[in-house]
């Protein structure tokens, strides 16, 4: 009897000083090491959920990235809090196509990107699993105000659970910030820090509900003229997220 109570003491001084010495030198395991040395209280006080953690980890990749790729976790919350409805994508990007291609599949909902530049859309058409959800498009662009984004006809697709306004030429912009107002639920739009260079300023206020995402540059915002539980869902998700994601300088595994 004796005997075993040494194994059970020793095992208990033990435990803490192994625990630490397999998981201290990683930055995320580091987070998890103050997860349950606080336990539930830290989990509750980030509100940082699990499944939203989870969503994180399969679709993105670390660092998050904090410049081209930046909308990319805007993107991301937006998707999982909408859960359904018609996305377009104006402007492609190596970052943001395959994401929303992805979010697309996984949850069952249609897919417009467009851009000007016919080399993205062709990348993308070759490099892409083919799907009736996804379509691209090319939309050719020959004035210095894009205005041929009007004649495009993408509004005409669907009214739209997100739009993600990315697309050049920048001072067409403003004019789609306007226009897809009262045609979608959600805008997403990139580049928010230097809205006097895209002229954003006149066309913001049409939305009611507004939230900047400034945690990564370039800044995103997060728009609604409708419904303001999502803006603000999307907003308590974003911001839940523990501030070791956004390090660029940090490895997580
Ligand atoms: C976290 O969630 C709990 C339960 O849902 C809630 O009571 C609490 O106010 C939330 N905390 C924050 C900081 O939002
Ligand atoms: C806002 O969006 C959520 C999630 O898509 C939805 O459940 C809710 O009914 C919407 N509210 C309004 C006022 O449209
Ligand atoms: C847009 O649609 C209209 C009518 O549906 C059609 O006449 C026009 O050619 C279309 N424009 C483009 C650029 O596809
Ligand atoms: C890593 O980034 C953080 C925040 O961005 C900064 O405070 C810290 O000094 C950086 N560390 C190194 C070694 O660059």
């Amino acid at each position: 009897m004796k005997f075993h109570a040494v194994y059970v003491v020793v095992g208990i001084i033990a435990c803490p000083f192994i625990f630490f010495c397999i998981f201290a030198p990683s930055q995320l395991l580091q987070v998890q090491v103050i997860e349950l040395a606080n336990g539930f209280k830290y989990i509750e006080k980030s509100n940082f959920s699990n499944e939203w953690k989870q969503t994180i980890h399969k679709y993105l990749t670390f660092p998050l990235d904090n410049h081209y790729g930046s909308h990319t976790i805007v993107l991301l919350a937006a998707a999982y809090a909408s859960e359904t409805g018609a996305i377009l994508e104006l402007g492609m990007g190596s970052s943001s196509t395959p994401l929303l291609h992805r979010l697309a599949v996984d949850q069952n909902r249609f897919l417009l990107s467009a851009d000007s530049d016919i080399r993205w859309v062709n990348y993308f058409v070759s490099g892409l699993e083919k799907t009736e959800l996804h379509q691209m498009k090319y939309v050719e662009v020959k004035t210095e105000m894009g205005v041929e984004w009007a004649a495009a006809n993408l509004s005409d697709a669907a009214k739209w659970s997100i739009v993600f306004i990315d697309h050049r030429p920048g001072g067409r912009r403003q004019f789609d910030l306007r226009a897809y107002a009262l045609r979608s639920t959600l805008v997403l739009l990139h580049d928010t820090e230097v809205a006097s260079m895209y002229q954003y300023t006149n066309a913001l206020p049409l939305y009611t509900y507004r939230y900047r995402f400034t945690r990564l540059k370039t800044y995103t915002d997060v728009l609604s003229r409708t419904n303001e539980t999502l803006v603000k869902r999307i907003r308590f998700l974003l911001e839940s997220i523990p501030d070791s994601y956004f390090h660029t300088n940090k490895t997580l595994t």
